[in-house]
């Protein structure tokens, strides 16, 4: 039987990459008890960031991926930016956009090019905590001022307005008396890396067959 060719992801990170090495980590063979769902199925065809200096570019280049570096900073504004964006992931063809910690909101122009295509993960449970601002510590602190008694990380796909698309998968952990934004940021993170392959790996079946 031969082979079906893997799906091709780009990755879009602005930071440190976590999220981006679960998703490397997930497309290779599977070591010991640890599960690979993204193995066989899809590869990681580039990393893009927005940052010069992103460690996510030189978890990339470790793991032997292409990193380009796209730096908004280069054009005269968001949608010229982006039409760049699409030339350069359409040339790859890449088939799904995975955004791992990427700060910038992206333009109707990369949506429109990859409808249905652009997947994020938001450390809350969406729809609570989520939209303009809601990043990094503000989300952990939000949860704890509002006296949550669960978190969590959530996968959706993107669509004009931050952290609002369609929720595929979620996963629930716990608000512990004594938390702190940290020590509930740390928890959400590890869950984080468990649920984004598996959402990216569930929804490539589901729309791949
Ligand atoms: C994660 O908490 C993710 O949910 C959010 O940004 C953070 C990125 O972390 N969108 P990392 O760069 O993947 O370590």
């Amino acid at each position: 039987m031969t082979e079906r060719p893997k799906i091709r992801l780009a990755v879009l990170a602005s930071g440190g990459g976590s999220n981006l090495q679960a998703i490397l980590d997930a497309c290779r063979p599977p070591i010991g008890e640890a599960s690979a769902p993204l193995y066989n199925l899809a590869e990681v065809a580039v990393v893009v960031s927005d940052k010069p200096g992103a460690y996510a570019l030189e978890r990339a280049k470790k793991a032997g991926v292409e990193a380009l570096l796209l730096d908004p900073k280069g054009f005269p504004d968001r949608a010229a930016f982006y039409q760049k964006a699409v030339v350069e992931l359409q040339s790859r063809k890449i088939d799904l956009i995975l955004l791992a910690g990427y700060m910038l909101k992206l333009e109707p122009n990369i949506i429109k090019s990859f409808q249905g295509r652009i997947l994020n993960i938001h450390p809350a449970l969406l729809p609570k905590f989520g939209g303009k601002g809601m990043y990094g510590h503000f989300v952990h602190e939000a949860v704890l001022k509002a006296g949550e008694k669960e978190s969590g990380a959530t996968v959706h796909v993107v669509d004009e307005e931050f952290d609002h698309g369609p929720v595929l998968l979620q996963n629930k952990i716990p608000v512990l008396p004594g938390d702190t934004a940290e020590s509930l940021a740390e928890r959400v993170l590890e869950q984080e890396h468990k649920l984004y392959p598996e959402a990216v790996a569930a929804y490539l079946r589901k729309i791949f067959g």
